[in-house]
C-alpha cells in the first residue's frame, strides 16, 4: 500500500545513517511544502509535490498534515517500560529532602518495584507495557530500547524480556530488548553482593543469551550498586556472549563508568550527570553515543548532564526518556526536548537530531530509522504547529497530530488508531 503525506508546512529532519556530531549535530534539512511518499513500510520520496506527481502514480491513501511540520518518529534509546505497581509515595518524601538513594536504602526504590514485578503475572505486565506503548506512540515515539531489570532473578528477568518480545509483536512501536538483570543487588543478596555478581555471570546472563531474549546488556554502574570492578567483570562476560553494551554511567557520582563504556566499545554511555572531563574526552574520541536523560535530573531535582560541553567536545549526543517508575515516569520525548533545550542548552535543531538520528545510532539502527529520506523506514510524526520550533515552544502539551509507523497511520488527530 502506498501513502502520501501532503499539506505539510515543512519537513524537518537530520540526514545520514550515522550519528551527527560537531557542526553537523545541529544541521537539519528543512524543506518547505514537501510531500512524503511511503510504499509499504518504506520511505520512497521526500520532496517537491510536483516532482512527486511526475515520478509516481496516484497514491492509494493520503494523509493531510493540515499545515503541520513533519519530523522523523522519535527513537527513545533508554527506557525501563515493564513494571508493576508505582512509586508515587516516594514523591513527597523526596520533596521533603530524602534522596533517591536514601529511599532505596530504606526498602523503597528499585527493590520496591522488584517486589511488585515479581508478584505480577505475564499478562498483567504485558497489559501495563502496552498501555505505556500507546502513550509513547501518541507522543511521537516509534522505536524504543527496552530494559528488563525489575526481576533480579532468572524467572522474572526472563518474564520481563518475554513481555518485551510479545509487546514488540503486538504493538506498532518497535522494541529493542536489553538485559538489565544487573540493575541492583536484590534484597536476598544484600549481605553478599559478590555472590550476586557471580550468579549473574555464571547463570543469569548465559541463560538469557541462550534464549535469544536480548540484543544488549546494561549495568547500573554506581557507588553502592555495581562498582567499576564488578561492572568490568559483567561487561567482559556479556561481550563474550555476543551482546552489545549500554551502561548506566556517572549518574549519581563520578565513578568513571563513562571511560569503562568507551573501553568496551559500548553502543552508549547513559545518564552522565557527573561525567568528568576525562570521560568527555574519551567519548569524543569514540563511537560510543552519550545518551542523556534530562527527565531524570528534572524528576530527581539533581544536576543536568553537561550537554553543551559534550556537544562542543565532539561527542555524539542523544536524548532519551529513561521512562521508569522511580526516577523518570514519562513516555514523552517532547518533554525531554523541552528540558534538553531550556535546561541543558541544546539548540532545538540539536535536540531534534539527538532524539531521532543520534538516538537511532545509540541502538545501532541509524541506517534504518532516525531520519526522513528515501530508503529509511516510514516512521513519521506530524506536529500540530507549522515548524519544528513548536516541539518545544508550546510546552507541556502534546504537540503531535499524526503518527505513521512502518507506513501505517497509527495516530490520527491525536487519537490512537487501534491495530
Ligand atoms: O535509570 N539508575 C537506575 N535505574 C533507573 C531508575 C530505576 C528506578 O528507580 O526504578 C534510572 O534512573
Ligand atoms: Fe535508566
Amino acid at each position: 500500500m502506498s501513502l502520501l503525506i501532503r499539506g505539510a508546512s515543512q519537513v524537518a529532519t537530520p540526514l545520514g545513517d550515522t550519528a551527527r556530531r560537531g557542526t553537523e549535530f545541529g544541521r537539519l534539512s528543512i524543506i518547505e511544502n514537501a510531500v512524503i511518499r511511503c510504499e509499504g513500510a518504506d520511505l520512497v520520496f521526500v520532496g517537491d509535490a510536483a516532482e512527486h506527481d511526475r515520478r509516481f502514480p496516484a497514491p492509494e491513501r493520503v494523509l493531510d498534515a493540515a499545515g503541520g511540520c513533519v519530523i522523523p518518529g522519535f527513537v527513545d534509546p533508554h527506557t525501563h517500560p515493564v513494571w508493576a505497581g508505582s512509586r508515587e509515595d516516594e514523591f513527597n518524601r523526596r520533596l521533603a529532602g530524602e534522596s533517591y538513594m536514601d529511599i532505596a536504602r530504606s526498602g523503597g526504590g528499585i527493590n520496591a518495584t522488584v517486589r511488585a514485578t515479581r508478584a505480577a503475572a505475564f499478562e498483567e505486565l504485558l497489559q501495563g507495557t502496552i498501555a505505556r506503548l500507546d502513550t509513547f506512540l501518541e507522543h511521537g515515539t516509534t522505536t524504543i530500547e527496552a530494559k528488563s531489570g525489575y526481576g533480579l532473578d532468572l524467572a522474572t528477568e526472563v518474564r520481563m524480556l518475554e513481555v518485551i518480545g510479545a509487546a514488540d509483536r503486538k504493538h506498532p512501536v518497535d522494541l529493542h530488548p536489553t538485559c538489565l538483570a544487573a540493575h541492583e543487588v536484590p534484597a536476598e543478596h544484600r549481605g553478599d553482593p559478590e555472590r550476586w555478581v557471580e550468579e549473574l555471570v555464571a547463570e543469569i546472563h548465559p541463560s538469557i543469551a541462550r534464549r535469544g531474549l536480548a540484543e544488549a546488556v546494561d549495568v547500573f554502574c554506581e557507588d553502592g550498586v555495581f562498582g567499576l570492578d564488578a561492572t568490568r567483570r559483567l561487561l567482559a562476560d556479556a561481550a563474550a556472549l555476543g551482546w552489545r553494551i549500554h551502561l548506566h554511567a556517572d549518574e549519581l557520582t563520578p565513578l568513571g563508568g563513562t571511560e569503562l563504556a568507551v573501553e568496551f566499545n559500548a553502543l552508549s554511555a547513559d545518564h552522565l550527570m557527573h561525567v568528568t572531563d576525562a570521560g568527555i574526552a574519551a567519548l569524543a574520541g569514540s563511537q560510543t553515543v552519550a545518551v542523556l536523560l534530562p527527565g531524570t535530573s528534572f524528576f530527581l531535582r539533581s544536576s543536568y548532564a553537561p550537554a553543551r560541553r559534550m556537544a562542543e567536545a565532539g561527542c555524539a549526543v542523544a536524548l532519551a526518556t529513561d521512562c521508569n517508575p522511580g526516577s523518570s515516569p514519562t513516555e514523552s520525548m517532547p518533554m525531554i526536548l523541552s528540558l534538553a533545550t531550556l535546561q541543558m542548552g541544546l539548540t532545538i535543531e540539536e535536540a531534534l537530531t539527538g532524539a531521532t538520528l543520534n538516538s537511532a545510532a545509540a541502538i545501532d539502527r541509524a541506517a534504518e530509522i532516525g531520519s526522513l529520506e528515501a530508503g529509511k523506514r516510514a516512521d513519521i510524526a506530524v506536529l500540530n504547529g507549522p515548524s519544528y520550533h513548536h516541539l518545544v515552544y508550546h510546552f507541556g502539551v502534546n504537540p503531535i497530530r499524526h503518527v505513521v509507523k512502518s507506513g501505517e497511520i497509527v495516530v490520527r488527530d491525536g487519537q490512537r488508531i487501534a491495530g
